[in-house]
């Protein structure tokens, strides 16, 4: 495995590498949600690239920069247990160097939710991504489906800029109780882990009460909102929406996806679950009298 720190490291590894190149952004603290992507990149592609890159333009002034986990030498590990081939870890200035002006804006799926209450971060994501892409040649980039908007407006990125990737997504990895594995949980005490499980209990309930046939939003959305509050988590947002658009919407008609950010204290948790697509109700058999066969 080679470990990339500059540009310039990470060029000469790529000059040799065989393509398909399969790259999998990271920042670190990785865990099997992201093993899952890193293990899916190995096994479709000549060459499994990970990056690992803590993006400081990602995080508001007053979020957890400074103290986002860093166990460099223990993720190294385990991506040469996963049998990557090539790490890029650069240091700030190798991805921000002097004079770097550039901010890619997605608008669209940006919009609402994280982007509401995290103004910028996608723009940090956006523009990172972009130049990870680049620099990484990737011909295939993976992303989880835990963070959904996240998703959605990478997508849009690599349409709109006709970035030669394609998207691959992989469904959220969870503790068996449900908890979606993340780099944050590590923030969690054990009484605080055990009603943070409200959250994806609350999207359960709503795909749930979808699958059982109610149609309106506002009840599926009002159900999450009690399980959440019930155990007591401030709640950024919780709703139902549009799959791709990630726009609000008032009857369940197609698929949509249940989405939400709660708060424990000073730890912020996200989370979804896709919402079934109504079943077509089916026309009661009609009553037909039976035909007289004559023998
Ligand atoms: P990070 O939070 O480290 O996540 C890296 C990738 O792992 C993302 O695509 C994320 O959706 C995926 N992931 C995280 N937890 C997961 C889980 N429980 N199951 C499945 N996939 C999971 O997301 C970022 O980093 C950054 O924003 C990045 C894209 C690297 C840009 O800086």
């Amino acid at each position: 495995m080679i470990v990339a720190r500059s540009r310039a490291e990470l060029n000469t590894a790529l000059d040799g590498a065989p393509r398909p190149i399969g790259v999998v952004p990271t920042m670190g603290a990785l865990h099997e949600g992201h093993l899952a992507l890193i293990r899916r990149a190995r096994a479709e592609n000549a060459t499994a690239l990970v990056t690992i890159f803590v993006n400081p333009t990602q995080f508001l002034p007053h979020e957890d920069f400074s103290r986002y986990p860093r166990p460099i030498e223990r993720d190294l590990a385990l991506c040469e247990q996963s049998a990557v081939d090539i790490v890029f870890t650069p240091p700030v200035e190798e991805m921000y160097p002097p004079g770097f002006a550039t901010t890619v804006v997605v608008q669209g799926p940006s919009r609402r939710w994280e982007g509401e209450h995290r103004p910028g971060h996608f723009n940090g994501v956006a523009t990172v991504v972009a130049r990870l892409l680049n620099l990484t040649r990737a011909d295939r980039a993976y992303f989880g489906e835990k963070d959904y908007q996240q998703l959605q407006v990478v997508r849009r990125l690599v349409a709109d800029l006709a970035l030669p990737v394609d998207i691959v997504s992989c469904e959220t990895v969870r503790d068996p109780d449900g908890l979606a594995l993340s780099s944050r949980n590590v923030y969690l005490s054990e009484e605080q882990r055990e009603q943070a499980l409200a959250l994806s209990r609350a999207l359960r309930t709503a795909a749930g009460l979808a699958e059982a046939g109610e149609r309106d939003i506002p009840t599926l959305e009002a159900a999450m909102r009690e399980v959440v509050e019930r155990a007591g988590l401030e709640i950024d947002y919780l709703v139902v929406v549009d799959p791709e658009t990630l726009e609000p919407l008032q009857r369940l008609e197609g698929a949509a996806r249940a989405l939400g950010a709660v708060r424990l204290g000073t730890v912020r948790l996200i989370d979804n679950l896709p919402i079934p697509p109504p079943r077509p109700t089916v026309p009661s058999p009609t009553l037909e009298s039976p035909t007289r066969v004559s023998s």
